[in-house]
C-alpha cells in the first residue's frame, strides 16, 4: 500500500468533524511522514506563492503537502471553520501572527520559529503567514478539520498603502 493510501486509509476511519488541533496531531503521530516517500509530490510555486499538493480531501478533513522555496511566504490568511496541525518535514519557517485592528486590517502580533521536524498548530481563528527566511526549501504536511472553506485573506498591501 503506498504512502497515500495509507494517509487515506487512516482519515476515512476517523470522525474528524469536531477534531481539535491536538487530536490532528495525535493522528498524524500514528502516520510514516518521512520525506522520502512524500517528496514524489512536491509541488512548485504555481497560482499561489508557494507549492501545494493535496494528498487527500473528503469534506471531514484535507491533508496537504506545502512546499516554501527560500524567500517565499503565503498570504496573510484564516482557515474559515477549520482547524489544523502540521509538521515541517524539511527547512526552518517563521510562523507570524496577526490581529485585525478597528479596521479591519491584519497588524502583526507576534512570530514563532519553526525547527525542523516540529509541530505547529492552526486554532480556531487564528490569522497567520508562514515564511521562509531560512536558505534551503521548507516542506511541510498539513492537515485540516473539517476541510478549509470560506477561507479568508488580508491584503497586507492596502495596509502599507494606508499607513504611508
Ligand atoms: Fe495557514
Amino acid at each position: 500500500m503506498n504512502r497515500i493510501k495509507t494517509i487515506e486509509r487512516i482519515l476515512n476511519a476517523l470522525p474528524l468533524r469536531r477534531t481539535s488541533p491536538k487530536q490532528l496531531q495525535a493522528i498524524m503521530r500514528g502516520m510514516d511522514l518521512s520525506l522520502e516517500a512524500l517528496s514524489p509530490y512536491i509541488a512548485e510555486p504555481a497560482d499561489l506563492p508557494y507549492g501545494r499538493t493535496c494528498l487527500y480531501r473528503t469534506d471531514a478533513a484535507e491533508a496537504v503537502l506545502i512546499h516554501l522555496p527560500p524567500g517565499t511566504e503565503t498570504y496573510i490568511h484564516d482557515h474559515g471553520v477549520s482547524v489544523g496541525c502540521a509538521r515541517l518535514l524539511e527547512g526552518t519557517l517563521t510562523n507570524r501572527m496577526f490581529r485585525l485592528d478597528g479596521y479591519g486590517y491584519p497588524c502583526l502580533s507576534g512570530e514563532v520559529e519553526i525547527e525542523e521536524g516540529s509541530y505547529y498548530y492552526a486554532p480556531k481563528k487564528q490569522i497567520h503567514q508562514l515564511r521562509n527566511s531560512g536558505p534551503q526549501r521548507a516542506v511541510a504536511f498539513h492537515l485540516y478539520a473539517p476541510a478549509p472553506a470560506g477561507k479568508s485573506y488580508f491584503p497586507y498591501e492596502q495596509v502599507l498603502d494606508y499607513v504611508i
